[in-house]
């Protein structure tokens, strides 16, 4: 499988392709695991050719240890794409073919779910992501782009982008991809001990029993249990756990007739800053 690191390559070969062909696209950072799999497996199914960016987008990273931190596994990554079909092809470019000489954000109004969770704390986040997509949708020009639930907040971000930004591309949401043992498959889980690995599990036995007591407990006697639950775990410091509308991301008090509503958790175990949400109606 050839690995493209420049634009006028990549769009060589899919300029080459049928006029009718439908593009898929799937944006990563690398590192790539089931979760990452399952929105290239979805890809495939919807379309006739799949594009995988594998790019490590600096202007997203709030922390320069972070970003040097970040798992870079190019080699692995390309050999579990050959793997799953002939019809992939890997986007690798270096940020200074993404972003020309200004490797720098746009700054995005996103309506206001750019300022909650994520955006409270990783300042600059989601003007990164938004900037480095909107580069990434205009050199691929895609039909669908594929997210996964996992990175729920970005996924509303990304909805918002493409109207704001006027690109045709249909956003797709992908569910999350769990281990065994509950906890959501990341890329950053790579840097956890096996001890960590385990310890960590407590964000989604937390998720879990948020939606398990959603119907009969009130918003606030949710969120005093969820807490409490982290503090009596010193592995684990969390970040915030939030019950949130799905469609504005402002923290719920209360639940009102016809919402949808989701629960987040930001955590730190050790080093490593997971995040995690589930659907609880
Ligand atoms: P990355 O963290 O590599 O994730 C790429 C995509 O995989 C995202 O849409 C993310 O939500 C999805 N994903 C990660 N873990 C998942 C899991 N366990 N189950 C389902 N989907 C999962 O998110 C990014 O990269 C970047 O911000 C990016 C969009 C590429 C922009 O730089």
């Amino acid at each position: 499988m050839k690995v493209f690191t420049t634009k006028k390559e990549l769009q060589e070969k899919l300029y080459a392709m049928p006029i009718e062909t439908s593009i898929g696209f799937v944006p990563t950072m690398g590192a790539l695991h089931h979760g990452h799999i399952s929105l290239v497996k979805t890809a495939l199914i919807e379309n006739d050719h799949v594009v995988v960016s594998i790019f490590v987008n600096p202007t997203q990273f709030d922390n320069t240890g972070d970003l040097v931190n970040y798992p870079r596994t190019l080699n692995d990554d390309v050999a579990l794409l050959e793997g799953l079909s002939s019809n992939i092809t890997v986007f690798a470019p270096t940020p200074e073919e993404v972003y020309g000489t200004n490797v720098a954000s746009k700054r995005y109004d996103f309506g206001g779910i750019e300022n909650e969770m994520e955006g409270k704390h990783r300042k600059g986040h989601f003007d990164g992501v938004g900037t480095v997509l909107t580069h990434l949708f205009r050199i691929i020009e895609p039909s669908k782009a594929y997210f996964g639930e996992k990175d729920f907040q970005q996924l509303q971000i990304a909805r918002k982008l493409v109207l704001i930004e006027n690109m045709p591309v249909q956003v797709v949401g992908c569910p999350i991809l769990r281990e065994s043992n509950g906890l959501a498959m990341s890329s950053r889980n790579k840097r956890l001990t096996p001890e960590q690995r385990e310890h960590a599990t407590i964000i989604y036995e937390v998720l879990e029993q948020t939606r398990k007591n959603f119907h009969q407990d009130s918003i606030p006697e949710l969120t005093k249990a969820a807490k409490e639950a982290f503090e009596g775990n010193q592995y684990v410091q969390l970040e915030y756990f939030d019950i949130a509308d799905v469609d504005t991301l402002t923290t719920a008090h209360s639940k009102e007739e016809g919402q949808k509503y989701r629960a987040f958790v930001a955590a730190f175990v050790g080093e490593v800053r997971l995040i995690d949400n589930v659907a609880l109606n």
